[in-house]
């Protein structure tokens, strides 16, 4: 796929491409589209989305940075829980969701043969076209005796054994927002065009089961006050059942920024936590320049704790990033990395990953096990398990 990024009118030529089949969309809906039907077009509509056309995205001239861009330590720090799986698997494959630029792949693969750990091979479910391209081009120039290990699908693969890996791909999934009423009502949140853009518009909800998960949080004790907005995660139970029925045996590992249930829908936060990215600003409206901007909700935990457990799976740990690292040795990697000779900016990647201010308490980690021992201790969940934190529903015994 030709590179366009940088080509601010074809840009612009196709934002409106996509802002006129969300208005068409809009119109077949009497008017006004779900806003998590909003969301999927406007990151996944083929080759007009977010990820599905041509804007760059990640680094420097993109729109954010994710770990893996940080520091080369992440993916090298990350291979050390993948290792043990695969040592407890006695071999496997390691399938990564939503690869963005191909770098943590190379990191990890670099990482695991550090730890000396046979990999069969390494997959990639990247449902963007332009990314698929990106990551043979980065994998090819970073690590070209790579490359053969690694193989694009498009569907998740049946029976799978070894680890299921996404970082920063549950919060790309599309969210469905609700408000209370002044009554104590449950609304949708719609999107409805204006002449010039969109607008939100509260009305009675249409999609299924978001009025009784709403109740649901509210026997919990959340969400009660009239005028309460925030986002719920109705698609992570469908997605999870997809990720569990794929898995044989092994570990789905997932680490995004977010909080349990309790902070999530916490009274202090009742506009949502909805939030979009377009050339390193960070803001909250989601109907500016359709296509060319991120759009993303942080992660119930406690919602995609439940989702796992319902799909079957077990529980094997929660717990912040920097914990996670620091469990699987970062301190450890980044010794060797400075012995060696790196960079001393190495130093800088680091702290963003562990600091609390950085991504060290905003980021959490969860993994679901399946056909593995539950009395095994994890690497990255072995300094501070917080699966306590997830409340109702956690700590089942599954998988
Ligand atoms: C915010 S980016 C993160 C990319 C990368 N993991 C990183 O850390 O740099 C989200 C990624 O998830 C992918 N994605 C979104 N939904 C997905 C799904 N259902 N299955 C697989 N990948 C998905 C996107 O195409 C994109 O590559």
């Amino acid at each position: 796929m030709t590179d366009k990024t940088g080509d601010a009118s074809f840009a612009l030529a196709q934002s409106r491409r996509l802002d006129a089949l969300l208005r068409r969309e809009a119109e077949t809906q009497g008017g006004q589209l779900p806003f998590d039907r909003f969301m999927e077009l406007a990151l996944y509509a083929p080759e007009l989305g977010y990820y599905t056309g041509g804007a760059r995205k990640f680094g420097p001239e993109g729109d954010f940075i994710t770990a893996p861009l940080l520091s080369p330590l992440f993916g090298r720090t990350l291979a050390r829980q993948c290792a043990q799986v695969l040592e407890v698997l006695a071999g496997g494959e390691i399938l990564e969701l939503g690869a963005g630029t191909g770098d943590l792949a190379v990191d990890l693969l670099e990482g695991l043969r550090a730890e000396a750990q046979l990999l069969e091979r390494y997959l990639i479910l990247e449902i963007s076209p332009e990314l698929r391209d990106r990551q043979r081009s980065r994998i090819a120039q970073r690590a070209p005796h790579l490359l053969e290990k690694v193989h694009w699908l498009d569907r998740l693969p049946p029976r799978f054994r070894g680890l299921i890996l996404g970082n920063e791909v549950v919060d790309a999934l599309p969210v469905h927002r609700f408000c209370i009423g002044e009554g104590g009502e449950v609304l949708e949140v719609f999107a409805r065009p204006l002449p010039e853009s969109w607008e939100d518009v509260l009305d009675q909800p249409i999609s299924p089961g978001l009025e009784e998960s709403v109740r649901a949080l509210q026997a919990q004790g959340f969400v009660r006050e009239p005028g309460y907005c925030s986002e719920i995660h109705l698609r992570f139970a469908p997605w999870m059942r997809a990720l569990s029925e794929s898995l044989a045996q092994g570990m789905i590992l997932l680490i995004d920024y977010g909080y349990p249930r309790a902070a999530y829908y916490h009274p202090s936060r009742s506009q949502g936590t909805l939030l979009c990215h377009a050339r390193h600003q960070a803001h909250e409206n989601p109907y500016l320049y359709p296509g060319l901007q991120d759009i993303s909700a942080q992660v119930d935990f406690s919602a995609l704790a439940d989702a796992g457990q319902s799909a079957g799976l077990y529980l094997a740990g929660f717990t912040t990033q920097a914990h996670f690292l620091l469990g699987c040795g970062l301190d450890e990697n980044l010794g060797e990395a400075l012995a060696a000779g790196a960079d001393p900016n190495v130093l800088l990647g680091a702290k963003q990953l562990l600091l609390p201010t950085g991504m060290g308490e905003r980021f959490q980690v969860i993994a679901f096990t399946r056909g593995l021992d539950p009395a095994l201790t994890w690497r990255g969940f072995g300094l501070r398990d917080l699966r306590g934190r997830l409340g109702q529903g956690a700590n089942r015994q599954m998988g």
